[in-house]
């Protein structure tokens, strides 16, 4: 059966900076079997897709001339273990945090580093999601899609959705041409906690902690993101809105002969990995406010809706930081967010 379709269907509630946006068409999907079902309708044929997921890593800045799709499927089972691992699969509609918060509870840690970020679990490949120190990547065996061009479900592993720093094929080549179904994580069987994060270590420490399980992992984890991230369900956000670039080694030396306190944190490339909120703080702009958008005021990384935003203001926003930063630094800020 088709699934319901709206017309001209507002976004507001479906996109974490709340800014008002509508879509020609809008719909819900539970399976393989809907979107086989969209493909027929005519009235569908040749619009562009916007896949949404938790809409936590999206701003939308116009109306959608196309067909919006919300992915809604659901449930988390156990595939077994195979070698080191624990493998579930997990539906692309179910909710990161609460899937998180779960499995730990489930005795199956392994993701609790990335406790709190907004969003579902079929949005989470699609940047790689990561925070202190972990990166889906790495508890990654594999995901289920829906092919459109070719109308059926695609197996792919990690290497071929091609991850990288909040990265990856869907953000490029297969952006609307593919739909996450589901994700197959693999959890380490021996698991070790992963607290060498600066702000990780210190709040353990602060705690008390000098042996956490993922439990008090977990727990550190939202206590740190309560503080510094806004919670987009009362300040409209996208978590951090640019990557944090990555310069050469010489470039590195350059820049901190000049601001001897620039933060950054050296790759195994030999590239170094610049703090971009460091960057916004340094030109100035953290806590900025511009119209009804913003930088946040504890996390220069973070834009802000300060209430009525449009997604052309956030945009504005968020050009006036690079700019600022290209001049003065001459580093180009990438947003992480897709921006339609
Ligand atoms: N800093 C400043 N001023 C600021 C913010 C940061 O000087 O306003 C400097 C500080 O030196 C701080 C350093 O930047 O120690 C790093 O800050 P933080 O630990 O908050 O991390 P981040 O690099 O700003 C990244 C991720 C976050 C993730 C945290 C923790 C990106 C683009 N962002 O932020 O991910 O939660 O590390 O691992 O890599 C997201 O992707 O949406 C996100 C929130």
């Amino acid at each position: 059966m088709l699934p319901r379709l709206h017309e001209n269907f507002p976004l507001r509630g479906f996109n974490s900076f709340g800014v008002e946006a509508r879509a020609r068409w809008f719909c819900r999907v539970c399976s393989a079997d809907d979107l086989a079902a969209l493909a027929a309708d005519p009235r569908l044929a040749g619009l562009p897709r916007l896949v949404l997921g938790g809409g936590s890593n999206l701003l939308l800045t116009r109306d959608f001339d196309g067909l919006a799709i919300k992915v809604e499927v659901s449930g988390l089972r156990e595939l077994g273990d195979a070698g080191d691992a624990w493998h579930l699969e997990v539906g692309a509609g179910e909710n990161w945090h609460a899937t998180v918060e779960r499995l730990v509870a489930m005795g199956r840690p392994g993701l609790e580093n990335l406790a709190l970020i907004p969003g579902s679990c079929g949005a989470a490949p699609v940047q790689n999601i990561g925070a202190y120190g972990l990166e889906l990547a790495q508890r990654f065996d594999s995901l289920a899609a829906w092919d459109f061009a070719s109308q059926r479900v695609v197996r792919m592993t990690a290497e071929e959705c091609a991850f990288g720093y909040r990265d990856s094929l869907f953000k490029h080549a297969l952006a609307s041409r593919r739909l996450i179904l589901s994700v197959r994580l693999a959890l380490p069987k021996q698991w070790r906690s992963l607290d060498g994060y600066a702000d990780l270590a210190r709040e353990l420490r602060e705690r008390g902690v000098s042996e956490p399980d993922a439990r008090a992992i977990f727990d550190a984890v939202v206590a740190i993101r309560r503080r510094k991230l806004p919670d987009p369900a009362i300040i409209g956000n996208a978590g951090s809105f640019f990557k944090n670039p990555i310069v050469s080694r010489e470039e590195h030396q350059a820049l901190i002969a000049r601001y001897p306190s620039l933060v950054g944190f050296p790759q195994p490339s030999g590239a170094v990995k610049l703090a971009a909120g460091w960057l916004i703080e340094a030109v100035g702009l953290k806590g900025a406010t511009r119209g009804r958008a913003g930088v946040y005021e504890k996390q220069a990384l973070v834009l802000v809706n300060r209430g009525g935003a449009t997604g052309a203001e956030i945009l504005a926003m968020a050009r006036e930081v690079q700019d600022k930063v290209a001049e003065a630094f001459g580093v180009w800020l990438e947003p992480e967010p897709v921006i339609i």
